[in-house]
């Protein structure tokens, strides 16, 4: 049966090949449309509210992290293998992008890892994305009100090795805050979002004024 299938002669197997080209191409355009639509940018919906964190350097941070200036902040944990690095990276790349249109932002990195997450980890982990970033994490009540207060969700994975109890990961949710001077959300990009286009929605919605 399966002899004869793999027979196919070589037109045949051009005609599926762009057959499957044009099926996945559709399949791809409904998945942009279906993600814009349940993960698209979102209208400002003001979130944000008080919480008590540490952040790298051992001091207690709280919402006031945000008084006065623009911030971009992240949900994630230092041990993420591969979303929240590049997330990170791709933020550092909007903030360049808003500081050559002549604005400023801070990089917040809020740890859903409250585990493994020390504040040395953290201080490890933001330096190598630059000198600025602040990194925050708690105790996991103090991480679950900060996200709580912006929706972010994240889930622990089971463990990979029984046997060792650090072999988990997290899934989390990738947003990217924009939070304006008063600590409240202004808005919500997509991961991935172009750092032209996140630095001109942040000046067309007045969030540097
Ligand atoms: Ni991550």
């Amino acid at each position: 049966m399966s002899g004869s299938q793999s027979k196919q002669p070589s037109g045949g197997f051009g005609a599926r090949l762009a057959l499957y080209g044009a099926a996945a191409l559709v399949a791809c355009i409904l998945g942009v449309t279906l993600s814009l639509l349940v993960f698209g940018e979102n209208e400002p919906q003001r979130r944000g509210g008080p919480f008590t964190l540490t952040d790298q350097t051992g001091a207690v941070a709280t919402e006031e992290i945000f008084n006065d200036k623009v911030s971009l902040l992240y949900f994630g944990f230092t041990h993420c293998p591969d979303v929240c690095p590049t997330d990170l990276l791709h933020t550092v790349s909007i903030r360049e992008k808003i500081r050559e249109d002549g604005n400023d932002a801070q990089i917040v990195f809020v740890s859903v890892d409250h585990e493994r997450d020390t504040p040395e980890e953290m201080a490890l982990y933001v330096e190598a994305f630059g000198d600025d970033l602040i990194g925050l994490t708690g105790t996991a009540e103090q991480i679950a009100t900060a996200a709580k207060a912006y929706e972010a969700v994240y889930k622990k994975s089971p463990l990979a090795d029984p046997e060792d109890p650090e072999s988990y990961s997290i899934i989390h949710s990738t947003y990217l805050y924009a939070v304006g001077k008063d600590g409240k959300e202004v808005w919500r990009f997509p991961s991935g979002t172009p750092p032209d286009v996140a630095s001109r929605r942040l000046i067309d919605i007045g969030a540097f004024n």
